[in-house]
């Protein structure tokens, strides 16, 4: 069994009430759900969503050794947090950043990720199927891995 780290940064927590024209009506538990259901009956999940940055860098060193991939959304802290990009450096499996919306076709602001260049890969702009996507990257990543 493999297991997955499914982290949700600032503000996720709000999904389905927050901007649905942007994020879509979805709510975090239901975009966590379809992570499960998608991921079984092969890979355990675990879910942390956190408003706060240490949160997030504590539960990525504490993934070392112990999960074998981590899907991240780090809501706002993916354009500027250095301290989540060095943690996720730090991590020895798989990484993936994943986002609902697009920040490339936003404000300026979120033009930038800190995270993209020390994960696998990225993937943004396709609502619930972003994680769906990423859960397929993480399956096609640990086959290629054994
Ligand atoms: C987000 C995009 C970020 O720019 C934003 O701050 C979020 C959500 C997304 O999933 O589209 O909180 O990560």
């Amino acid at each position: 069994m493999s297991t997955l780290l499914l982290l949700s940064g600032p503000n996720l927590d709000l999904l389905g009430v927050r901007a649905p024209e942007v994020y879509g009506t979805m709510t975090l538990e239901d975009h966590v759900s379809r992570v499960r259901e998608l991921c079984e009956p092969s890979i355990s999940v675990t879910h942390l969503q956190s408003n706060f940055e240490g949160d997030l860098v504590e539960a990525i060193h504490a993934a070392r050794g112990v999960h074998d991939a981590i899907i991240i959304n780090a809501g706002a802290l993916t354009h500027y947090s250095w301290s989540l990009r060095d943690a996720l450096e730090a991590f020895d499996g798989i990484a993936i950043e994943v986002h609902l919306s697009n920040p490339a076709a936003r404000e300026q602001f979120r033009r930038h990720s800190t995270l993209a260049e020390v994960v696998d890969g990225s993937i943004a702009g396709f609502g619930q199927l972003s994680y769906e996507l990423a859960v397929v990257a993480v399956r096609d990543l640990l086959a290629a891995r054994d």
